[in-house]
């Protein structure tokens, strides 16, 4: 009896269309895997370099199959192996700072990979193309080169959907961590204090809209969607950081080139990643993160639990230390 009724169980799961995530154990690889997993309606499998490590593990103690490729370029083959038998492909670009510039290679690379296993449908996390945009006026190659990899993967023979993340709160804690001055936490923005930015938790709000969007492929298919938790200014994000938290904080602006090398000085070592991250800093600015015909109620229509910051800083008890994901 109960060999029957696992064997029922077996096949139901067999016959759960399968979903492939691209950096599984990244910040946005680990929601979507979580949320398909916890839907119920898909298999996942994961690549990862890192298949025994405890976030793996647990992972396949979830019912995830990892597969163990990095993010390189001249991996095509891995690739078009990892997505065998898959109905969909998540895929992502992990950061790559300059110097390195191979980002449109490998996400062309993904796609043609897809594309060769036979995938269904491709959800891409791409961003605006600031060159087009501001007529080549702002660096930010890490946005031109998804949008880029975007318009690829709109002339191949395959759906596919994009989402659009917005500036992660996680940046906060992890690359621009607040410094500690006197009893002060004092917080580096490369944004102007007062400047509206959408922000998000990508380690909550990337599942629930690749779910959606898995969930109704008809509905999103060539659809480019805005993920957001909250439209929010770096003076308002420190002022919920004291009232949450009862610490001191002050902003201080890492806007200008100056500012962002007093605050880090290691990275006078690479000119180009401070004239990206300025670039992009200005493009927002100037031109808006997002181009205006997006919608950007979307990601919190259809996901009622996306947070905001101040429900991420509840959440995670942030107090201020730098930490790595
Ligand atoms: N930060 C922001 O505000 C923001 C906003 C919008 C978009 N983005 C974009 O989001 C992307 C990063 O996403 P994420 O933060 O979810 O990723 P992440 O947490 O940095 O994880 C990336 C994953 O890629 C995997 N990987 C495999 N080969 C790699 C390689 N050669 N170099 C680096 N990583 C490699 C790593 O997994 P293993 O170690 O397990 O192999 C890692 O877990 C970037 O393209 C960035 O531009 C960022």
């Amino acid at each position: 009896m109960s060999s029957h009724l696992s064997t029922n169980k077996a096949i139901k799961q067999k016959d759960k269309p399968l979903i492939t995530i691209v950096g599984v154990l990244g910040k946005q690889g680990l929601s979507a895997a979580h949320t398909l997993l916890q839907s119920g309606k898909y298999r996942v499998r994961g690549i990862t370099r890192r298949v025994n490590s405890p976030e793996a593990l647990s992972l396949a103690e979830q019912g995830a199959q990892l597969v163990s490729t990095p993010l390189n370029l001249g991996y095509k083959k891995d690739f078009v192996k990892a997505f065998q038998g898959s109905h969909g492909v998540f895929l992502m670009t992990p950061s790559i700072a300059p110097p390195q510039i191979h980002e449109l290679e490998l996400g062309i690379q993904l796609a043609d990979a897809a594309v060769e296993a036979g995938v269904q449908h491709i959800i891409f996390s791409s961003l605006e193309n600031v060159d087009k945009i501001t007529k080549g006026k702002k660096f930010a190659p890490h946005f031109t080169d998804k949008a880029e990899i975007e318009e690829y993967i709109r002339t191949l023979p395959i759906a596919s959907s994009f989402i659009y993340m917005a500036f992660f709160y996680t940046n906060l804690m992890e690359f621009y961590p607040p410094c500690l001055v006197g009893d002060t936490l004092e917080f580096p923005f490369y944004l102007p204090k007062d400047f509206l930015a959408p922000f998000v938790d990508p380690l909550t709000a990337t599942g629930p809209a690749v779910l959606e969007i898995f969930s109704d492929l008809n509905r999103y298919s060539g659809k480019a969607l805005p993920v957001i938790g909250d439209m929010i200014s770096p003076q308002q994000m420190i002022d919920t950081f004291i009232a949450v938290t009862g610490r001191k904080a002050v902003y201080s602006s890492a806007f200008t080139r100056n500012q962002m090398l007093l605050h880090f000085p290691e990275f006078k070592n690479n000119e180009l990643l401070v004239s990206e991250i300025l670039g992009m800093a200005e493009y927002a600015v100037e031109y808006g993160y997002f181009r205006k015909d997006r919608d950007l109620l979307w990601s919190r229509q259809v996901n009622n639990k996306t947070i905001n910051w101040e429900q991420f800083l509840r959440n995670t008890q942030w107090q201020g230390e730098k930490l790595l994901f």
